[in-house]
């Protein structure tokens, strides 16, 4: 299955004594609970069958060689100086993971290392999540160290938050580390404990439609979003002292406080977290009991709070999720991820996604002059060595 990624090893780096070994870290969609992990909220992604895989040999000495499958040139670092390398264009991810795994005090070798990126990039579909726990894997099984996957994930997390600059939460990370097939996983952010629920596909499958636009804006709001929020919590914090996260507080309790809150935009934020987080909860209980309809619906509601409470949408979104729902077989639709451009989830009926695809796309192309893309993904196991 990897013959041709072997192949393409040995013509760039040559042979040697070390063993090639194989690891595959995926991507992931969220199906709800978007903009809640640093908020202390619940979420729900799921790991998808689109993966990076990196192909990875110990050898002498303190440097790291890196290439892709689509890149026509070995990026080279040495393990001693990792904190140079933070402005490489592409090998910051890998670096920076190797170098927060170093900070964990783990020792790494020198090595060579093939990624194949198969998860869309900037797609919200976490490509960066899963370089990031693929890298983490290769590297700390190379250097010896069985460190567990939630352990990666943690570690993943923070080679973004120093090396990329975003401040993301732990969701990605952990859906790609943690995932199981034909599961999507309830996480609590608060606390990292987690449940795997069962996904039924034998009614609905799940179809994620990508924009094809680029993310654009998205660092820099995702950390003013987040930045918000944390406002918003210190603002309600004379009624809620025990509140560590704005979703410790109920939409009710909110409601009843919403006017220590002094600025509007601050209010939505504190809206669409409270309320984003009880769909969550309700969805998790609607997917167990095979309820497909009310989770339809759920998927909905949180794409209009995301739209018009964090803003955090956009128009192409929009189209999409209005033209998923105007298809017979629709349950529900959604942007997923971090926003401003990357993919939308629809729940649909398993014989009419054909159609759903077809009819999609020329609305969308009619409307936006883009073409969009689909996938009809499995949803998988998360990261491991391949045998
Ligand atoms: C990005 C982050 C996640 C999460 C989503 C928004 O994907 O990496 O942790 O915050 O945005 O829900």
């Amino acid at each position: 299955m990897h013959e041709h990624l072997v192949r393409e090893f040995i013509k760039t780096y040559g042979e040697s004594d070390e063993k090639i070994r194989i690891f595959r870290s995926p991507g992931r969609v969220n199906l709800i609970g978007e903009y809640i992990v640093y908020n202390g909220g619940h979420v729900l992604p799921a790991a998808l069958s689109m993966y990076t895989t990196v192909l990875a040999r110990k050898m002498e000495g303190r440097t790291v060689r890196l290439m892709a499958t689509d890149l026509k040139y070995v990026v080279q670092a040495e393990l001693d100086r990792l904190k140079y390398y933070k402005a490489y264009k592409w090998g910051n991810y890998q670096l920076g993971v190797a170098a927060e795994l170093m900070n964990a005090g783990y020792d790494i070798p020198g090595c060579e290392m093939l990624f194949e990126d198969k998860v869309p990039l900037g797609g919200g579909l976490s490509s960066s999540a899963a370089i990031e726990v693929a890298s983490a894997l290769a590297f700390s099984r190379l250097g010896g160290h069985e460190i567990d996957m939630t352990a990666l994930a943690l570690i993943s997390q923070k080679a973004e938050h120093n090396y990329v600059g975003v401040n993301c939460g732990i969701m990605d990370q952990f859906a790609s580390a943690m995932g199981r097939a034909n599961h999507a996983i309830l996480l609590d952010c608060r606390d990292l404990s987690y449940r795997h629920i069962p996904i039924d596909t034998s009614e609905y499958r799940l179809v994620i439609a990508n924009t094809n636009k680029k993310r654009s804006l998205g660092d820099s709001a995702y950390n003013q979003r987040r930045s918000e929020c944390e406002t918003a919590l210190a603002e309600l914090k004379p009624a809620f002292p025990g509140a560590r996260f704005l979703c410790d507080i109920s939409l009710a309790g909110l409601m009843d406080n919403i006017g220590l809150i002094k600025d509007a935009n601050r209010r939505k934020r504190a809206v669409h977290a409270a309320s984003e987080n009880e769909r969550v909860l309700e969805g998790a209980k609607a997917l167990e009991s095979g309820n497909t309809r009310r989770f339809g619906e759920l998927m909905v509601g949180s794409h209009e709070s995301l739209r018009d409470d964090y803003e955090v949408s956009c128009k192409e979104l929009d189209i999409l999720v209005e033209a998923a729902l105007a298809q017979d077989g629709t349950a529900g639709s959604r942007m997923t991820g971090a926003g401003f451009g990357g993919c939308t989830v629809s729940l649909v009926k398993c014989g009419a996604v054909d159609s759903f695809i077809e009819n999609t796309g020329s609305i969308y192309s009619r409307e936006t002059g883009l073409e969009a893309s689909f996938y009809v993904s499995e949803t998988s196991d998360g990261g491991t060595e391949v045998s």
